[in-house]
């Protein structure tokens, strides 16, 4: 195919040539509505593209297939078969997944490590989680995802498991062994979904850690605006082999999508495919030299950390993105909230996640030195100033912190529900989700039994720092738990 070609983009170019004048939403029309001081800060380009996707950038019966070329193109580009958009996110679109693979009741193996789109789809679908617990590294305090032998063990335990679910990158940009795990799956005939939702750029470079579809996954979910150059909210979903049927793949995001996609989202997802299909070697190239330079003199500075091998060591990690440097600041004495404020408030400095003991600066193609010598001095000036002894988090033994699945989560999710103080949760089964963002990865699930554990490690998380914001009450004071 022509990857010359960015059919969104040549289509919104000929429509702007045009010079239509639209009766049809958006409401603004190109921007002639729009509040001077709206556009002051968006910029009128903004307003401009915003357009109907269909009976504007495409005629009513979508007969250039603008949309359906540009997602012919990124699966071409990235060896997928097919590709879906979606500008509803990876949130959406690993929802759509699970629907294609499963059905309400039936069961699905998915890494615990899983992202809270997934808990909210089993809430929607009513599918049955069967819980694939992640590596609990002691020295770094972190999960790992779960290896290959822990889903051929759940298959084993499990064997009416209609497939996996994976989530590779995880947030900090460790990597599951998806080649293993896709074997395992394809050993019964079951599919492998792929939330690779920080992985949309490894497909354009070698050094970067296998990419969902090289590893023989059915289905895998990008978002484009993680480590990609697209808007917030851009996603695609890529599809191959027999195991999952597109047309179920697409009737079901379509269950859960707008009517009303954002061509801008669309339009930077094709652009930026174009980029890396051209540029893309040898930008991710340069950017993996400037994450390995920016590593170094980020490991010099004193009281800081970066982790790295640590993260590959046998029973941790299966690979690592680079280009996600992870900082510990336990030596320096201070949190990572706290080091994440201060890098905020002091220097303008936002980074991608903080912990109690990290944080973690997440670099792109788009990043070059002058961005990184900003945050290395920003560091350095950190590990010189002086801050408060962090409030310590409570951190009781994992096995603490793997909670029972008692109840479905949908049942539990839609079940009369108390509210009580989190002190007498202990024992009951929680209503609501709990989920420390970033990065997002629940420490209560919907129809979970509450510990002791889990409630001292919410409790002085929050006092250190932790921000809980889809808890009923984010102060954590109170949960929602079932009613007795
Ligand atoms: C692992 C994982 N999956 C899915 C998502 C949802 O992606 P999006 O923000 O594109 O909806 C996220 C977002 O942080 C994530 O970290």
């Amino acid at each position: 195919m022509d990857q010359n070609r960015s059919p969104v983009l040549e289509a919104l170019a000929e429509y702007h040539e045009r010079g239509y004048a639209n009766f049809a939403p958006p409401g603004h029309k190109q921007g002639l509505g729009a509040d001077d001081a709206v556009r002051r800060v968006l910029g009128a380009e903004v307003f401009r593209s915003d357009v109907l996707a269909t009976g504007a950038l495409d005629d009513r019966k979508s007969g250039q297939k603008v949309l359906e070329q540009a997602q012919e193109l990124m699966a071409d580009a990235v060896g997928a078969e097919q590709a879906f958009f979606s500008t509803c996110g990876s949130s959406l679109s690993v929802k759509s997944a699970m629907m294609a693979v499963a059905a309400p009741g039936e069961s699905m193996l998915i890494g615990r490590d899983a992202h809270k789109s997934v808990i909210a789809g089993l809430a929607l679908t009513g599918i049955r989680p069967v819980w694939v617990r992640p590596r609990w590294d002691r020295e770094l305090h972190l999960a790992h995802p779960p290896g290959p032998e822990a889903y051929e063990e759940a298959f084993r335990q499990n064997p009416d498991a209609v497939g996996a679910l994976v989530t590779s990158p995880s947030p900090y940009g460790t990597c599951s062994d998806l080649k293993a795990i896709a074997a395992v799956c394809h050993r019964r005939g079951k599919p492998l979904v792929v939330d690779e939702a920080w992985g949309a750029h490894l497909p354009f470079h070698d050094e970067l850690p296998t990419w969902a579809m090289d590893a023989d996954a059915d289905v895998c979910v990008v978002s484009i605006h993680k480590m990609g150059a697209g808007f917030e909210q851009g996603s695609v979903f890529h599809l191959q082999g027999d195991l999952v049927d597109p047309v179920r793949l697409k009737e079901s995001a379509d269950l859960l999508s707008t009517t009303s996609p954002n061509v801008l989202l669309y339009a930077a997802m094709d652009g930026w495919r174009r980029q890396m299909v051209l540029h893309g070697e040898e930008l991710l190239g340069s950017a993996l030299e400037l994450a390995r330079s920016t590593r170094a003199e980020i490991d010099g500075l004193p009281g800081l950390r970066v982790v790295e091998d640590e993260l590959l060591e046998k029973e941790a990690s299966h690979d690592l993105d680079r280009l996600q440097i992870m900082i510990d600041t336990l030596e320096a004495g201070i949190s990572g909230y706290q080091a994440a404020d201060w890098l905020r408030a002091e220097r303008a400095i936002n980074v991608g996640l903080s912990d109690h003991r990290r944080i973690l600066a997440q670099l792109t193609f788009a990043d070059d030195k002058t961005q990184t010598d900003r945050l290395v001095s920003a560091l350095a000036d950190l590990t010189r100033t002086s801050l408060p002894a962090p409030a310590s988090v409570v951190l009781p033994d994992p096995r603490e912190l793997e909670l029972e699945q008692v109840v479905l989560p949908r049942k539990a999710f839609f079940a009369a529900q108390d509210v009580v103080p989190i002190t007498e949760s202990v024992g009951r089964i929680a209503a609501e989700q709990v989920t420390p963002y970033p990065p997002g990865i629940p420490a209560i699930l919907p129809g979970e039994r509450i510990t002791a554990g889990v409630v001292d490690y919410l409790r002085s998380g929050v006092e250190a720092g932790m921000v809980i914001p889809d808890a009923a009450d984010p102060a954590v004071q109170t949960l929602r738990v079932l009613h007795d």
